[in-house]
């Protein structure tokens, strides 16, 4: 393999092991992250995706370098968690602005040479949170519940340019995300997963990794639960 891929929050969690699967697999890769945790071998771009020109700017250097992004994974995400009678509009709106309106940002940007090259992959990491809820982050669910919504409606718009759009929903996975949720919810979430404790990152690797293979090229529209049974729950 020797596609051009971009992966926004590449640097770290779930998105630092997508980044390290497509570099095993020999792809170019270029992760989009704010700070100053980079990745070996991977193109770091500076880019907060709650910045258009800085996403434009991030999709220009990458096209230099690899050329017109092939496979884009947006993943970035953050959760700033309350109960509705206390969320502020800040709280609302900074997890919508970068898990919803963040991915819009960077599939708008992609559909740029995905429809000039007449292919594409773009892949979103939802949550199975999106579908079931979660208690205390009506904010965080919301924006994943979004996601499915907006990618349903690229792969419909695009499917006759050869640009399919997907979703993996994780359950818990064990990154830095979870360890700012308290203790008794994520207890309460590895006792209603089947497999009864949280993923790996590479696990979710895994399944973008297949999406973005020549041999899922007949699926689009969908949203891939990995989950270890959460979703189903007890
Ligand atoms: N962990 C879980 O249990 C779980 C479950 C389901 C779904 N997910 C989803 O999986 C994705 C990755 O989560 P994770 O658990 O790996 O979280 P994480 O360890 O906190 O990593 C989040 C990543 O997103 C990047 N990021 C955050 N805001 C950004 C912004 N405005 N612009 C660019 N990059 C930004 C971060 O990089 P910088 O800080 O360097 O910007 C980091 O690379 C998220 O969409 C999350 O909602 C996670």
């Amino acid at each position: 393999m020797n596609r051009s891929v971009l992966i926004t929050g590449g640097n770290r969690g779930i998105g630092r092991a997508i980044s390290e699967a497509f570099l095993k697999a020999g792809d170019q890769v270029a992760v989009a992250h704010r700070s100053d945790d980079e990745l070996p071998d991977a193109l770091n771009l500076r880019c907060d995706v709650t910045d258009t020109a800085q996403v434009d700017a991030a999709f220009t250097a990458a096209e230099a370098a690899h050329g017109p992004v092939e496979v884009l994974v947006s993943n970035a995400g953050i959760s700033r968690s309350a109960p509705l009678a206390a969320m502020t509009e800040d709280q609302f709106s900074q997890v919508l602005d970068t898990n919803l309106t963040g991915a819009y940002r960077v599939a708008r940007r992609a559909t740029r040479g995905m429809l000039r090259l007449r292919r594409g992959r773009m892949i979103f990491i939802s949550s199975v949170m999106g579908g079931a809820g979660l208690q205390g982050a009506g904010n965080y669910a919301a924006s994943k519940a979004g996601l499915v919504g907006l990618a349903r409606s690229i792969a419909r718009e695009y499917a006759g340019y050869g640009i399919t759009a997907n979703l993996v929903a994780p359950g818990l996975v064990r990154t830095d995300m979870i360890e700012e949720m308290p203790e008794g919810m994520r207890r309460h979430l590895v006792d209603r997963t089947f497999l009864k404790r949280a993923a790996e990152p590479d696990e979710i690797a895994a399944t973008v990794l297949w999406l973005a293979a020549d041999g899922s090229r007949y699926i689009t529209g969908a949203e891939i639960p990995v989950d270890g049974g959460l979703r189903l729950g007890a």
